[in-house]
């Protein structure tokens, strides 16, 4: 049986990174794309997913999320490693399709109920519209498979801010929120995406492979390489979204641990993820009540990487 997803996202260059594995896994069937802010603003996110669902033949649905975070002012948008247009300045055709007539969060619990315990929320971006979904509708904490969450930083300093990684710092409320939520949540953190570098010759051999999905991300890719270059030292870029995918379709690449977690939602560290290991006790409140998750810890990144080409070369359309 395959996968029933939702991506909810800020494409974003690593976003379509994710979004054209999803098309491209047999295993996977995307009903539908939600969009946030975070990369580039709500309306671009939506913008851009649209283009990207039309030019790779994917006819999922786009439903538009909230604009602006719980309680902080938005952040400017992430244009400095995306670009002004989310692509690196790749351009990818407009379409002329529309976003469906339901907000995001609308969608996702009208598609809950119509495959219930079957769909799998895939989060790679800030999480304001999954904050909206559990005000909204309480009982979704039962109605959804799982929610895999692309976000925060465990055991490693962050990307934003010492502490504080991208998606959690864009709105702490919600991620704190969403983390504190009685559902079946796993966590991709920057402790199992770091260790996974997609080289220039990676990405050249993924144009080659299969040139529909991969000359566009290869292209994307050389304007987020530049990023991490010039302020990481890195010789790649991280594809940080594509871990939320990859958690359902090869698991034994990553290894996990259980725990229960909470966001910094104000103060020098906001954004700041805070772990407590499974079966330990601590005096930080914070945890009181809160479920154990499971949080991606590492990633075999050769398994992955074989994964998402092999994937990736199989879509040929
Ligand atoms: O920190 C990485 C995350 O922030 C990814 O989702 C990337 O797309 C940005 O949104
Ligand atoms: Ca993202």
């Amino acid at each position: 049986m395959k996968h029933k997803i939702i991506i909810d996202t800020d494409p974003g260059i690593d976003d379509a990174m994710a979004i054209a594995y999803a098309i491209a896994h047999p295993d996977i069937e995307v009903l539908a794309l939600t969009t946030i802010f975070g990369n580039v603003r709500t309306d671009e996110s939506t913008r851009n997913a649209l283009a990207l669902l039309e030019h790779w033949g994917s006819d999922a649905d786009v439903a538009e999320g909230e604009p602006a975070p719980l309680l902080i002012p938005a952040n400017e948008p992430g244009y400095l490693v995306h670009g002004a247009n989310g692509f690196g300045g790749v351009s990818i055709p407009a379409t002329s399709r529309a976003k469906h007539g339901l907000d995001a969060v609308d969608y996702i619990i009208e598609a809950s109920k119509r495959f219930p315990g079957e769909v799998v929320l895939c989060a790679i971006g800030p999480l304001t519209n999954l904050a909206r979904l559990l005000e909204r509708d309480p009982e979704i904490v039962t109605r959804l498979k799982a929610v895999v969450v692309m976000g925060g930083a465990v055991h490693r300093k962050g990307n934003v801010t010492p502490v504080a990684e991208a998606n959690f710092w864009n709105d702490p409320h919600a991620a704190d929120q969403v983390l504190a939520a009685e559902w079946p949540l796993v966590l991709a953190p920057l402790d199992c995406t770091m260790p996974v570098v997609f080289t220039p010759d990676y990405m050249q051999a993924l144009a080659k492979e299969s040139p529909l999905l991969g000359e566009p991300l290869a292209e994307m890719a050389e304007f987020y390489a530049r990023f991490y270059r010039s302020y990481l030292g890195i010789g790649g870029c991280v594809p940080h979204d594509v871990m939320a995918l990859s958690w359902l379709t090869v698991p034994g690449a990553f290894r996990l641990q259980k725990g229960a977690l909470a966001v910094v939602t104000d103060g020098p560290a906001i954004g700041q993820t805070l772990f407590q290991p499974g079966g330990t006790q601590s005096r930080a409140r914070c945890f009181d009540g809160r479920p154990d998750h499971l949080v991606m810890v590492d990633t075999d990144p050769e398994m992955f990487m074989a994964d998402y080409m092999m994937v990736m070369a199989r879509h040929t359309k």
